[in-house]
């Protein structure tokens, strides 16, 4: 695997494949787990060629954020990307990303579905994402890109900044993967203590619960409230427990039947995100 940390070492290594071969492409912050991996060989599967990127993206992290402390882990993250036969990593530094002052930095806006659910609680946290993505497309200039569910919001906001802009490149969305005792896998699943190790997995049995009752009929909007409280008592502090349609995240309407339920819980200083896709056999009344 070759590393490479500036657009030119980018262009000299992928330029003489360009229209010979496909490229895939899977942007990180790095600390990379199974989740991150499981994108990784999706990869393998949609293209000859794999690229993966680690930036830890100051434009995306709010003052008081974890900017700082986020885990940097790239000799071992190299060796893991390694073993899956990873053709490229490109690890810019923040100056080859952001040249400029970060107020003088050019941005791109998702109106809408950034300001809503994480975007709510994270000002400006989705058009760092935006930013950063779209910037990195046009360095690497992908065939196709992926995206994992669990940060379902960001998936979205991705999808649509790639429709509005009409940006050639396919966005493949993959899979949540779990612990064995369900905790969706994140970087910042590091920053739990034991303790809070042993409740987070609360998150996702109440989005199963959730599911099931929705599958048995009951109202969306008593099972939110119901959901949010079984967060607090299983000693988490829930910031929202939603359930939304799929294609836009706004609120199910009668004969909707494409939902997903979505939560961010504070354990502690760490705020955790899950979701659960659910269709209904028999939509909303
Ligand atoms: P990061 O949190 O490192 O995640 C990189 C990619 O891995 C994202 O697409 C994310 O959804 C996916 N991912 C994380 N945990 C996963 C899990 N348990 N199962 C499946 N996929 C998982 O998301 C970012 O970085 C950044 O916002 C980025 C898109 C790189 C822009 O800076």
């Amino acid at each position: 695997m070759m590393q490479l940390s500036t657009v030119a070492e980018l262009n000299g290594a992928l330029d003489p494949l360009r229209g010979h071969e496909r490229i895939a492409f899977v942007p990180t912050m790095g600390n990379l787990h199974e989740g991150h991996l499981s994108l990784v060989r999706r990869a393998r599967e949609q293209a000859e060629r794999v690229i993966v990127s680690i930036f830890v993206n100051p434009l995306q992290f709010g003052a008081g954020e974890d900017f700082g402390s986020y885990p940097r882990t790239l000799a071992r993250d190299a060796e893991l990307l390694a073993v899956e036969g990873v053709d490229w990593l490109f690890a810019p530094g923040v100056e080859v990303m952001y040249p400029r002052p970060q107020a003088e930095q050019t941005r791109v806006v998702v109106p809408d579905i950034s300001d809503i659910l994480c975007g709510a609680a994270r000002p400006g946290h989705f058009e760092g994402v935006a930013t950063v993505v779209c910037k990195l497309f046009n360095m690497v200039r992908p065939d196709v890109a992926l995206f994992g569910q669990k940060d379902y919001q960001q998936l979205l906001v991705i999808r649509r900044m790639v429709e509005d802009l009409a940006m050639p490149v396919q966005v493949f969305g993959v899979p949540t993967v779990r612990e064995a005792d369900g905790l969706a896998m994140s970087s910042r699943n590091g920053y739990l203590d034991a303790e809070q190790r042993r409740r987070a997995p609360a998150l996702y049995r109440v989005l199963c619960d959730t599911a099931a009752g929705l599958a048995a009929g009951e109202s969306p909007v008593a099972l939110e409230r119901t959901a949010a409280q079984a967060i607090d008592v299983a000693g988490l502090r829930s910031d929202y427990l939603v359930i939304r349609r799929q294609a836009d995240l706004t609120v199910p309407r009668p004969g909707d039947s494409e939902l997903v339920i979505l939560a961010a819980a504070w354990l502690g200083k760490t705020r955790l995100i899950d979701n659960l896709e659910v269709r209904l056999s028999s939509p909303l009344v």
